[in-house]
């Protein structure tokens, strides 16, 4: 069930505010602001020990030696935090890997950062999101 409130805000808030929601092609106000309170309870998930979910990015070299060895190895140690792993190869070179992973906050964290520092990874980042339990 929809509940209304309502929000005083400073005039140049509120402009800042309202180009915001323009530029991201929100249809209203109330929808940004539901957006907003649902990415700081994430943020939130993230940074308790919770069960949260993301998605691992990894653009690496695979000619660089050992590093998909390096890659698969530390995916096997993390393998009950692993839901699924797709491998696109880009070019003669680069390789695109997209995990996705469940499990605690820090476990998942010091993974994305064990993989994103291998030598020879060229871009590695962290999408952090929720197993949705506590989005409404
Ligand atoms: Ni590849």
């Amino acid at each position: 069930m929809l509940k209304r409130f309502s929000i005083s805000l400073e005039e140049d808030l509120l402009e800042d505010f309202d180009e915001f929601i323009k530029q991201r092609s929100y249809e209203n106000r109330s929808e940004a602001i539901r957006d907003l309170i649902r990415s700081s309870f994430i943020k939130d998930e993230w940074q308790g020990d919770n069960d949260v979910m993301g998605v691992i990015t990894l653009v690496y070299d695979h000619h660089q030696p050992n590093l998909q060895e390096k890659v698969t190895e530390l995916q096997h140690a993390y393998h009950h935090q692993i839901v699924s792993t797709t491998h696109v190869h880009m070019d003669h070179h680069n390789c695109l890997e997209v995990i996705i992973i469940r499990g605690k906050a820090a476990e998942l964290k010091d993974m994305a950062n064990r993989l994103s520092s291998l030598r020879g990874v060229r871009d590695g980042k962290l999408a952090m999101s929720s197993t949705g339990k506590h989005l409404h």
